[in-house]
Protein backbone atom coordinates (compact mmCIF):
# COMPACT_ATOMS: atom_id res chain seq x y z
CA UNK A 1 0.00 0.00 0.00
CA UNK A 2 1.30 3.34 -0.81
CA UNK A 3 0.87 5.83 1.69
CA UNK A 4 -1.92 8.29 0.50
CA UNK A 5 -1.74 11.07 3.38
CA UNK A 6 -2.19 14.51 2.88
CA UNK A 7 -2.48 17.55 4.25
CA UNK A 8 -5.11 20.46 4.46
CA UNK A 9 -6.34 23.52 6.02
CA UNK A 10 -3.68 21.70 8.44
CA UNK A 11 -5.37 18.80 8.79
CA UNK A 12 -3.94 15.32 8.48
CA UNK A 13 -5.87 13.73 5.99
CA UNK A 14 -5.47 9.69 5.57
CA UNK A 15 -6.02 10.32 1.38
CA UNK A 16 -6.57 13.07 -0.81
CA UNK A 17 -10.92 12.14 -1.24
CA UNK A 18 -13.31 14.25 0.73
CA UNK A 19 -17.22 13.81 0.64
CA UNK A 20 -18.10 17.47 -0.66
CA UNK A 21 -21.01 18.96 0.76
CA UNK A 22 -24.77 18.03 -0.15
CA UNK A 23 -27.67 16.51 1.26
CA UNK A 24 -25.65 13.07 1.58
CA UNK A 25 -23.86 15.13 4.28
CA UNK A 26 -26.81 16.12 6.24
CA UNK A 27 -27.59 12.56 7.73
CA UNK A 28 -25.39 10.93 10.77
CA UNK A 29 -26.02 7.32 9.23
CA UNK A 30 -24.43 8.42 5.76
CA UNK A 31 -21.85 10.61 7.56
CA UNK A 32 -21.00 6.43 9.17
CA UNK A 33 -20.96 5.16 6.03
CA UNK A 34 -18.79 7.76 3.97
CA UNK A 35 -16.18 7.02 6.66
CA UNK A 36 -16.72 2.99 6.48
CA UNK A 37 -16.17 3.32 3.04
CA UNK A 38 -12.65 5.62 2.70
CA UNK A 39 -13.04 9.27 2.69
CA UNK A 40 -10.78 11.10 4.80
CA UNK A 41 -12.88 13.70 5.63
CA UNK A 42 -16.59 15.60 5.48
CA UNK A 43 -18.11 18.77 4.47
CA UNK A 44 -21.67 18.83 5.83
CA UNK A 45 -24.65 20.00 4.45
CA UNK A 46 -24.28 23.73 4.16
CA UNK A 47 -26.55 25.89 6.51
CA UNK A 48 -27.43 28.85 4.88
CA UNK A 49 -27.22 32.59 6.21
CA UNK A 50 -30.97 32.97 5.85
CA UNK A 51 -31.48 29.97 7.97
CA UNK A 52 -29.37 31.72 10.88
CA UNK A 53 -30.81 34.80 10.31
CA UNK A 54 -34.44 33.00 10.89
CA UNK A 55 -33.54 32.67 14.27
CA UNK A 56 -33.61 36.21 14.48
CA UNK A 57 -37.25 37.28 13.36
CA UNK A 58 -37.31 39.84 15.54
CA UNK A 59 -35.09 41.80 13.97
CA UNK A 60 -36.39 40.40 10.93
CA UNK A 61 -38.42 44.38 9.57
CA UNK A 62 -35.42 45.94 11.03
CA UNK A 63 -32.67 44.08 9.36
CA UNK A 64 -34.79 44.45 5.74
CA UNK A 65 -34.57 48.23 6.38
CA UNK A 66 -31.13 48.20 6.65
CA UNK A 67 -30.16 46.26 3.27
CA UNK A 68 -28.85 43.36 5.22
CA UNK A 69 -31.18 40.81 3.18
CA UNK A 70 -31.53 40.52 -0.72
CA UNK A 71 -34.63 40.32 -1.86
CA UNK A 72 -34.31 36.35 -2.08
CA UNK A 73 -34.23 36.38 1.55
CA UNK A 74 -36.95 38.51 1.98
CA UNK A 75 -38.96 36.21 0.14
CA UNK A 76 -37.79 33.10 1.69
CA UNK A 77 -39.64 34.74 5.03
CA UNK A 78 -42.79 35.87 3.49
CA UNK A 79 -43.35 31.72 2.49
CA UNK A 80 -41.86 30.93 5.64
CA UNK A 81 -40.56 27.88 3.94
CA UNK A 82 -37.37 27.81 6.67
CA UNK A 83 -37.29 25.22 9.26
CA UNK A 84 -37.32 27.74 12.81
CA UNK A 85 -34.72 25.92 14.39
CA UNK A 86 -32.16 25.15 11.55
CA UNK A 87 -29.48 26.36 13.31
CA UNK A 88 -30.02 24.75 16.25
CA UNK A 89 -30.40 21.52 14.31
CA UNK A 90 -26.99 22.22 12.28
CA UNK A 91 -25.17 21.92 15.82
CA UNK A 92 -26.47 19.09 17.21
CA UNK A 93 -25.44 17.42 13.37
CA UNK A 94 -21.79 18.55 14.54
CA UNK A 95 -21.92 17.30 17.73
CA UNK A 96 -23.56 13.86 16.85
CA UNK A 97 -20.98 14.06 13.47
CA UNK A 98 -17.97 14.37 16.16
CA UNK A 99 -19.33 11.37 18.35
CA UNK A 100 -20.28 8.74 15.71
CA UNK A 101 -16.98 9.28 13.21
CA UNK A 102 -13.26 10.21 13.96
CA UNK A 103 -12.27 11.83 10.92
CA UNK A 104 -12.21 15.24 10.25
CA UNK A 105 -15.79 17.03 9.81
CA UNK A 106 -15.90 20.61 7.98
CA UNK A 107 -18.67 22.91 8.24
CA UNK A 108 -20.25 24.77 5.87
CA UNK A 109 -22.29 28.22 5.55
CA UNK A 110 -23.51 29.48 2.48
CA UNK A 111 -23.66 33.20 2.61
CA UNK A 112 -24.00 36.39 0.82
CA UNK A 113 -23.71 39.14 3.38
CA UNK A 114 -21.38 39.65 6.10
CA UNK A 115 -24.61 41.10 8.35
CA UNK A 116 -25.92 39.39 11.82
CA UNK A 117 -25.37 35.81 10.89
CA UNK A 118 -21.29 36.15 11.68
CA UNK A 119 -22.02 35.40 15.32
CA UNK A 120 -22.81 31.72 14.51
CA UNK A 121 -19.20 30.05 13.42
CA UNK A 122 -18.53 30.99 16.88
CA UNK A 123 -21.38 28.26 17.64
CA UNK A 124 -20.00 26.04 15.41
CA UNK A 125 -16.55 25.77 16.73
CA UNK A 126 -17.64 25.16 20.03
CA UNK A 127 -20.27 22.82 18.58
CA UNK A 128 -16.58 21.09 17.82
CA UNK A 129 -16.03 21.53 14.23
CA UNK A 130 -12.54 20.78 12.75
CA UNK A 131 -12.76 23.43 10.05
CA UNK A 132 -15.13 25.41 8.33
CA UNK A 133 -15.83 26.13 4.62
CA UNK A 134 -17.68 29.34 3.45
CA UNK A 135 -19.91 28.72 0.61
CA UNK A 136 -19.44 32.36 -0.85
CA UNK A 137 -21.36 33.44 -4.28
CA UNK A 138 -23.00 36.22 -5.31
CA UNK A 139 -24.45 35.94 -8.83
CA UNK A 140 -23.66 39.90 -10.02
CA UNK A 141 -27.62 40.62 -11.69
CA UNK A 142 -27.44 43.51 -9.61
CA UNK A 143 -26.81 46.02 -12.31
CA UNK A 144 -26.38 48.73 -9.86
CA UNK A 145 -23.51 47.59 -8.01
CA UNK A 146 -20.15 47.35 -9.13
CA UNK A 147 -18.00 44.55 -9.34
CA UNK A 148 -15.74 45.94 -6.80
CA UNK A 149 -18.81 46.35 -4.16
CA UNK A 150 -19.91 42.74 -5.17
CA UNK A 151 -15.89 41.42 -4.69
CA UNK A 152 -15.79 43.27 -1.15
CA UNK A 153 -18.85 41.43 0.41
CA UNK A 154 -15.96 38.19 0.62
CA UNK A 155 -13.44 40.12 2.09
CA UNK A 156 -16.12 41.69 4.72
CA UNK A 157 -17.11 38.20 4.91
CA UNK A 158 -13.71 36.15 5.56
CA UNK A 159 -12.98 39.46 8.31
CA UNK A 160 -16.12 38.91 10.18
CA UNK A 161 -15.72 35.34 10.38
CA UNK A 162 -12.36 34.99 11.07
CA UNK A 163 -13.00 37.47 14.13
CA UNK A 164 -15.18 34.63 15.41
CA UNK A 165 -13.26 31.48 14.89
CA UNK A 166 -9.60 30.04 15.25
CA UNK A 167 -10.39 26.70 13.33
CA UNK A 168 -8.94 26.93 9.95
CA UNK A 169 -11.59 28.55 6.88
CA UNK A 170 -11.61 27.12 3.92
CA UNK A 171 -13.55 29.41 0.99
CA UNK A 172 -15.60 28.03 -1.61
CA UNK A 173 -16.04 29.72 -4.65
CA UNK A 174 -17.66 30.52 -8.50
CA UNK A 175 -15.11 30.92 -11.07
CA UNK A 176 -17.59 33.96 -11.99
CA UNK A 177 -15.10 36.58 -11.44
CA UNK A 178 -13.46 38.88 -14.53
CA UNK A 179 -10.06 38.44 -13.26
CA UNK A 180 -10.36 34.99 -11.45
CA UNK A 181 -6.61 34.06 -10.83
CA UNK A 182 -6.30 38.01 -9.18
CA UNK A 183 -9.35 37.48 -7.30
CA UNK A 184 -8.47 34.18 -5.74
CA UNK A 185 -4.97 34.97 -4.88
CA UNK A 186 -6.25 37.88 -2.80
CA UNK A 187 -9.48 35.65 -0.87
CA UNK A 188 -5.80 33.19 -0.75
CA UNK A 189 -4.11 36.34 1.00
CA UNK A 190 -7.14 37.38 3.55
CA UNK A 191 -6.08 34.78 6.20
CA UNK A 192 -7.81 31.38 4.88
CA UNK A 193 -6.44 28.09 4.98
CA UNK A 194 -8.10 27.14 1.71
CA UNK A 195 -9.59 26.99 -1.49
CA UNK A 196 -12.37 24.96 -2.91
CA UNK A 197 -12.40 25.05 -6.70
CA UNK A 198 -15.46 25.20 -7.94
CA UNK A 199 -18.89 25.07 -6.66
CA UNK A 200 -20.99 23.63 -8.94
CA UNK A 201 -24.53 25.81 -9.22
CA UNK A 202 -27.90 25.51 -9.39
CA UNK A 203 -28.73 26.40 -13.71
CA UNK A 204 -32.00 26.71 -14.73
CA UNK A 205 -32.91 25.13 -18.08
CA UNK A 206 -36.25 25.51 -20.03
CA UNK A 207 -38.97 22.71 -20.87
CA UNK A 208 -39.89 23.74 -24.67
CA UNK A 209 -43.00 21.20 -24.73
CA UNK A 210 -44.88 22.84 -21.24
CA UNK A 211 -42.92 26.21 -22.21
CA UNK A 212 -41.58 26.44 -18.44
CA UNK A 213 -38.46 26.66 -16.35
CA UNK A 214 -36.97 23.77 -14.91
CA UNK A 215 -34.07 22.26 -13.38
CA UNK A 216 -30.96 22.29 -14.94
CA UNK A 217 -28.63 19.32 -14.38
CA UNK A 218 -27.83 19.13 -10.91
CA UNK A 219 -24.74 16.13 -11.20
CA UNK A 220 -21.93 16.96 -12.74
CA UNK A 221 -20.05 14.97 -15.77
CA UNK A 222 -16.66 14.04 -15.53
CA UNK A 223 -16.51 16.46 -18.36
CA UNK A 224 -17.02 19.66 -16.02
CA UNK A 225 -13.41 18.79 -14.52
CA UNK A 226 -11.29 21.12 -17.23
CA UNK A 227 -12.40 24.12 -16.01
CA UNK A 228 -11.28 23.28 -12.06
CA UNK A 229 -8.23 21.57 -13.72
CA UNK A 230 -6.89 24.39 -15.65
CA UNK A 231 -7.59 27.08 -12.62
CA UNK A 232 -5.70 24.63 -10.19
CA UNK A 233 -2.85 24.07 -12.48
CA UNK A 234 -2.54 28.09 -12.51
CA UNK A 235 -3.08 28.47 -9.26
CA UNK A 236 -0.77 26.01 -7.55
CA UNK A 237 2.63 27.41 -6.41
CA UNK A 238 1.13 30.75 -6.46
CA UNK A 239 -0.98 30.97 -3.68
CA UNK A 240 0.63 29.88 0.11
CA UNK A 241 -3.39 27.88 1.44
CA UNK A 242 -4.06 24.86 0.32
CA UNK A 243 -5.93 23.62 -2.59
CA UNK A 244 -9.62 21.75 -2.66
CA UNK A 245 -10.83 20.70 -6.11
CA UNK A 246 -14.37 20.27 -6.59
CA UNK A 247 -16.58 19.54 -9.83
CA UNK A 248 -16.13 16.57 -12.15
CA UNK A 249 -14.22 14.18 -10.28
CA UNK A 250 -16.13 10.96 -10.88
CA UNK A 251 -13.16 8.43 -10.66
CA UNK A 252 -9.66 8.23 -9.61
CA UNK A 253 -8.35 9.60 -13.50
CA UNK A 254 -9.85 12.64 -12.02
CA UNK A 255 -8.85 12.32 -8.40
CA UNK A 256 -5.35 12.04 -9.76
CA UNK A 257 -5.71 14.51 -12.55
CA UNK A 258 -6.23 17.23 -9.48
CA UNK A 259 -3.32 15.90 -7.06
CA UNK A 260 -0.76 16.31 -10.35
CA UNK A 261 -2.21 19.64 -11.25
CA UNK A 262 -1.50 20.39 -7.47
CA UNK A 263 -4.53 20.28 -5.37
CA UNK A 264 -4.17 19.14 -2.07
CA UNK A 265 -7.91 17.41 -2.46
CA UNK A 266 -10.41 16.28 -3.81
CA UNK A 267 -14.36 16.75 -2.83
CA UNK A 268 -16.29 14.43 -4.32
CA UNK A 269 -20.55 14.88 -4.71
CA UNK A 270 -22.22 13.92 -8.02
CA UNK A 271 -20.42 10.12 -7.88
CA UNK A 272 -22.06 9.50 -4.32
CA UNK A 273 -25.44 10.33 -5.46
CA UNK A 274 -24.81 8.52 -9.29
CA UNK A 275 -22.95 5.74 -8.37
CA UNK A 276 -23.36 5.19 -4.76
CA UNK A 277 -20.71 5.21 -1.58
CA UNK A 278 -18.95 1.81 -3.03
CA UNK A 279 -17.33 4.50 -5.74
CA UNK A 280 -15.26 5.82 -2.97
CA UNK A 281 -13.32 2.81 -2.04
CA UNK A 282 -13.38 2.03 -5.66
CA UNK A 283 -11.08 5.10 -6.12
CA UNK A 284 -8.97 4.31 -3.44
CA UNK A 285 -7.79 1.51 -4.55
CA UNK A 286 -7.35 2.38 -7.89
CA UNK A 287 -5.34 5.55 -7.09
CA UNK A 288 -2.73 3.76 -4.80
CA UNK A 289 -2.78 1.07 -7.79
CA UNK A 290 -1.72 3.89 -10.17
CA UNK A 291 1.12 5.12 -7.05
CA UNK A 292 2.42 1.93 -7.06
CA UNK A 293 3.02 1.16 -11.22
CA UNK A 294 4.30 5.12 -11.36
CA UNK A 295 6.54 4.47 -8.55
CA UNK A 296 5.01 7.07 -6.21
CA UNK A 297 5.21 6.27 -2.47
CA UNK A 298 3.06 8.63 -1.45
CA UNK A 299 1.06 11.82 -2.32
CA UNK A 300 4.11 14.58 -2.42
CA UNK A 301 5.52 12.44 -4.07
CA UNK A 302 3.98 13.47 -7.44
CA UNK A 303 1.76 16.18 -6.23
CA UNK A 304 1.71 19.43 -7.90
CA UNK A 305 4.12 17.94 -10.88
CA UNK A 306 1.96 19.22 -13.23
CA UNK A 307 0.94 22.39 -11.66
CA UNK A 308 1.50 25.45 -14.76
CA UNK A 309 4.43 26.41 -12.25
CA UNK A 310 6.55 22.96 -13.12
CA UNK A 311 5.54 22.54 -16.32
CA UNK A 312 8.37 23.70 -19.31
CA UNK A 313 5.36 24.85 -21.88
CA UNK A 314 3.30 26.75 -19.53
CA UNK A 315 1.06 28.35 -22.34
CA UNK A 316 -0.68 24.75 -22.34
CA UNK A 317 -2.81 25.58 -19.24
CA UNK A 318 -3.20 28.88 -21.31
CA UNK A 319 -4.84 27.87 -24.51
CA UNK A 320 -7.79 28.62 -25.05
CA UNK A 321 -7.97 28.93 -29.05
CA UNK A 322 -8.89 25.56 -30.68
CA UNK A 323 -7.51 26.86 -34.20
CA UNK A 324 -4.02 25.21 -34.33
CA UNK A 325 -4.57 22.18 -32.09
CA UNK A 326 -8.06 21.39 -34.15
CA UNK A 327 -7.64 22.38 -37.67
CA UNK A 328 -9.20 20.18 -39.57
CA UNK A 329 -10.75 18.06 -36.78
CA UNK A 330 -13.68 16.04 -38.29
CA UNK A 331 -13.90 17.92 -41.42
C1 LIG B 1 -27.52 17.61 -4.66
C2 LIG B 1 -26.36 18.52 -4.36
C3 LIG B 1 -26.41 19.36 -3.24
C4 LIG B 1 -25.35 20.22 -2.96
N1 LIG B 1 -25.41 21.03 -1.86
C5 LIG B 1 -24.35 21.84 -1.56
C6 LIG B 1 -24.34 22.65 -0.41
O1 LIG B 1 -25.28 22.69 0.40
N2 LIG B 1 -23.26 23.42 -0.19
C7 LIG B 1 -22.17 23.45 -1.02
O2 LIG B 1 -21.19 24.15 -0.76
N3 LIG B 1 -22.15 22.67 -2.13
C8 LIG B 1 -23.20 21.88 -2.41
N4 LIG B 1 -23.17 21.10 -3.53
C9 LIG B 1 -22.00 21.16 -4.41
C10 LIG B 1 -21.03 20.02 -4.07
O3 LIG B 1 -20.50 20.17 -2.77
C11 LIG B 1 -19.85 19.97 -5.07
O4 LIG B 1 -18.95 21.02 -4.81
C12 LIG B 1 -20.30 20.06 -6.51
O5 LIG B 1 -21.43 19.25 -6.75
C13 LIG B 1 -19.18 19.66 -7.46
O6 LIG B 1 -18.69 18.37 -7.18
P1 LIG B 1 -19.17 17.09 -8.04
O7 LIG B 1 -18.80 17.33 -9.44
O8 LIG B 1 -18.46 15.95 -7.40
O9 LIG B 1 -20.65 17.01 -7.86
C14 LIG B 1 -24.22 20.24 -3.82
C15 LIG B 1 -24.18 19.38 -4.92
C16 LIG B 1 -25.22 18.52 -5.20
C17 LIG B 1 -25.12 17.62 -6.39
Amino acid sequence: MANLSTSYLGLTLKNPLIAASSGITSKVKNLIELEKKGVSAIVLKSLFEEEIVTEMKDNFNKMGNQGFLYPETLDFYEHDTLEEESSVKYLELIREAKKNIEIPVIASINCVTAGQWTYFPKEIQNAGADALELNLFILPTDLKRSSQENEQVYFSIIEEVKKQVSIPIAVKTSYYFSNLLQMLTRISESGIQGLVMFNRFYSPDIDIEKLEITNGYVLSHPEDLSLTLRWIAVLAERVSCDLAATTGIHGSKELIKVLLAGANVGEIASVLYSQGFDSITKMLQELDSWMEVKSYASIDDFRGILSQANISSPAAYERVQFMKYFKGYKE
